[in-house]
């Protein structure tokens, strides 16, 4: 198959690329370069990059073009950028989703994955989050992760392609940008523990996440693209977590571990829109892909760590 991967140059999309590579698929990938850092590797692999806006439509069509199925995974994958930007964000976030199904619908895709996100559950504290709990959206980014779902519901109940969205917890892994304002904070803490820096934990700590290694949430998304886990009916909607909490000051010591040191830690005031408590049901993803992702969080530290060293 062919197969567009949007966002291939970011964290989550590099590994994608690299996966769908493994499995024999042909991978083009679009990306604007506006955070992803990885458009030397993807030229190493050989792989296509149409440097260019998803909400481009002329972008989109040239990057969709000839594929048979799409991952959509190109965003400004940041809730604190969302809420300082809404208009910006609106337009990678939710025009870009619709520019990017318009693309892949006249092209004759037959599949588009979707990169959706735990934070549409936002204020709904009913853990372990079900995908069919109420979504209470506490953030622009949140709004526009949700709003893409339901465009993608109805090209996938309008029989223009088939449609499954996943609903990312919070992913880490490998190549994680630890440097821009809005990195992920497995990644802001490995780099800071490791270079013997204090970690500052915005709030009291007791916040809770589910961390996803990445080559887990990438093993369902190739997964999905061949056509595994689809459903009969509506939009599948899965969630990607481990089923697993963790508190972000359990995490702080978890990162000392793995990187050999003891960090000082320091309490900030708590971010704007943060969600308190996430956790996913994994009922769903077990039922359609088999199991829920194996990576334990020390052992993705470590590994993550190791690619620090190397
Ligand atoms: P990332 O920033 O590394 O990757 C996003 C990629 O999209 C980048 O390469 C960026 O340059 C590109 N991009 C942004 N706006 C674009 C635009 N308008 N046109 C073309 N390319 C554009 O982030 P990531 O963590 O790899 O996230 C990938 C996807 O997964 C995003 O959709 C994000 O919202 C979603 N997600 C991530 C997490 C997580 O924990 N990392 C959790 C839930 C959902
Ligand atoms: C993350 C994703 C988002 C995704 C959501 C799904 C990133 C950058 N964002 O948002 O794309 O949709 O999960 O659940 O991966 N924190 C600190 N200190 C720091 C950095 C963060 O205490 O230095 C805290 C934050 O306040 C938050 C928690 O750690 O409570 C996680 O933050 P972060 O990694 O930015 O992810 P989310 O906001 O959960």
């Amino acid at each position: 198959m062919r197969v567009l991967v949007t966002g291939g140059a970011g964290f989550i999309g590099s590994h994608l690329v690299e996966r769908l590579l493994a499995d024999g698929h042909e991978v083009r990938a679009l990306d604007d370069l506006s955070s992803g850092r990885q458009a030397r590797l993807l030229e190493s692999l050989g792989v296509e990059l149409v440097l260019g806006d998803a909400a481009d439509p002329e972008a989109a069509r040239r990057a969709a073009d000839g594929c048979d199925a799409v991952c959509h995974l190109a965003a400004v994958a940041s809730v604190e950028a969302s809420i300082e930007r809404p208009l910006s964000t609106l337009r990678a976030n939710l025009v870009g989703t619709v520019t990017v199904l318009e693309a892949a619908v006249a092209a004759g895709a037959e599949r588009l994955v979707y990169a959706s996100s735990a934070a549409v559950y936002g204020r709904n504290q009913d853990l372990p989050l079900r995908e069919d709990a109420p979504s209470m959206p506490l953030s622009p980014y949140a709004a526009d992760k949700l709003a893409g779902e339901h465009y993608l519901a109805h090209y996938h109940r309008s029989g223009m392609l088939r449609g499954h969205a996943f609903r990312f917890f919070n992913v880490y892994g490998p190549r994680q940008d630890p440097k821009s304002p809005y990195s992920g904070v497995i990644s802001v803490f490995l780099d800071r523990a490791a270079a013997g820096k204090q970690l500052t934990v915005h709030g009291d700590g007791g916040q809770t996440r589910d961390f996803v290694y990445v080559a887990d949430v990438v093993d369902v998304l190739a997964r999905a693209v061949a056509g595994e886990g689809d459903d009969d009916g509506d939009l599948p909607v899965t969630n990607v977590g481990r089923g697993v909490s963790v508190s972000v000051a359990e995490l702080a010591q978890a990162v000392g571990e793995a990187v050999g040191t003891r960090p000082a830690i320091e309490f900030g005031p708590a971010r704007p829109g943060d969600v308190r408590h996430s956790l996913a049901d994994v009922t769903l993803l077990t039922r359609r892909f088999g199991s829920a992702p194996a990576t334990d969080l020390p052992t993705g530290l470590r590994e993550t760590v190791a690619t620090l060293a190397g």
